[in-house]
């Protein structure tokens, strides 16, 4: 191979962003034997039917490029699936775009909407590819901090926020890190606020069925004003625990489903065929898959939480997601960045620092957990925890 010629660089686009640090703390935890309950997917497989479809296509010859919005009858069956969990029509020609994980589509959907100088609203803490997205098409990232002690949006903060070059709000419900959800409530603000202003809006919905304690997920397909002007974005990674398979979809209106196809093409143009073949397989013979997910994981979560009651932990049980934050202020006063390395090197589990994901970075003291795993390791890594 040859090197790059000596004096040759490169005028950084992102010269802030460094490897995220899910690759940083699941490296760490490998290379000290730790536990690994830092990255978010789960330690054991999607279903065998789901597994087996895939064989059976790749074997049957579905190995040539999809169409560019993905293969027919997946797109008809995420149709059925909006239809079904939340009682909307959406055509899956115009509609409904199959991608290569939710970030893809995420990132196509900012890249559609964002002119240099427009300004992009996204909620600390914020996960890690709304930025960087944001800032490669020129666009200008302003931050507002969810509250601390709820994880809650001051939407009148939002109101004061938006201006003349506010062009997109970014949303993500059931939330990363903190496992909030965002409730009817919030969903009827955002929309009044998008559509005063003629705002897009992004919304990452990848938890959507991680939904806990009797509530439902509010999606921004259900509420008009917000249904016309939304990119919604969806993980088949998260729903079927297949999260390396990295494939979602993205529902957008027609006119913006343009825009976005636009983008992907170039960006992906497809998401893998025989998985898309065995995705719709799947869906068609078990569509009630999805509406198990919130027991089988608030099991999850209740287990963790449970036995980190008599812990030096704050624990305020997750309404979603599959992540649970922990509140270390009565034990350390360190940043969680070197507390998070300290505890994967020293006592054997490895988590996520959150301050990583705030512009500024917030007072409060905590460390994410993912709780996608086996209960022996749950088992083990609480007991890990009450010995600290
Ligand atoms: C909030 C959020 N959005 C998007 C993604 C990425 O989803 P995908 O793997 O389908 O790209 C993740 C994965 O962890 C996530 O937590």
């Amino acid at each position: 191979m040859t090197a790059p010629a000596a004096g040759i660089s490169l005028h950084s686009k992102l010269p802030d962003v460094a490897t995220t640090i899910f690759s940083v703390m699941s490296a760490l935890a490998n290379e000290c034997g730790a536990l690994n309950m830092s990255q978010g997917f789960p330690d054991y497989d999607g279903p065998d039917v789901l597994r087996e479809a895939l064989g059976r296509h790749v074997m049957a010859g579905g190995n040539q490029y999809a169409p560019m919005a993905g293969v027919l009858v997946l797109r008809e069956q995420i149709a059925a699936k909006l239809q079904r969990y939340y009682g909307i029509e959406a055509n899956p020609d115009t509609e409904i775009t199959v991608v290569p994980g939710a970030t893809e589509a995420i990132y196509c959907a900012i890249t559609a909407c964002i002119q240099p100088g427009d300004e992009a609203i996204v909620f600390d803490p914020c996960y890690d590819s709304y930025e960087p997205a944001i800032t490669l098409s020129g666009g200008i990232t302003r931050h507002i901090a969810m509250g601390e002690a709820d994880f809650g949006i001051d939407w009148d903060e939002v109101k004061s926020t938006i201006n003349e070059r506010t062009r997109l709000i970014i949303i993500n419900s059931p939330h990363n890190p903190s496992g909030a959800i965002l409730r009817d409530s919030d969903l009827r603000r955002l929309e009044v606020l998008a559509t005063q202003h003629n705002l897009y809006v992004v919304s990452d919905e990848v938890y959507e069925h991680l939904v806990f304690d009797g509530e439902q997920h509010c999606s921004v397909l259900q509420y008009p004003g917000l249904r016309e002007r939304s990119f919604a974005a969806f993980s088949f990674g998260k729903t079927f625990h297949v999260t390396g398979w990295k494939t979602g979809y993205c529902v957008a209106p027609p006119v913006l489903t343009v825009e976005l196809r636009k983008v992907h093409q170039f960006v992906a143009f497809v998401a893998v065929t025989p998985v898309q073949l065995a995705l719709a397989d799947f869906m068609m013979a078990e569509p009630n898959f999805p509406a198990s997910l919130a027991e089988f994981y608030q099991a999850k979560r209740d287990l963790f939480c449970k036995r980190l009651v008599n812990s030096r932990f704050g624990v305020r049980p997750s309404p979603g997601t599959f992540f649970q934050l922990l509140d270390y202020s009565q034990i350390s006063d360190e940043m969680d960045t070197e507390l998070a390395v300290r505890y994967t090197r020293e006592r054997g589990i490895a988590s996520i620092p959150i301050s990583l994901f705030y512009q500024v970075p917030p007072a409060g003291r905590h460390l994410r957990f993912c709780f996608a795993k086996r209960e022996e390791v749950l088992l083990k890594g609480t007991e890990i925890l009450c010995k600290i």
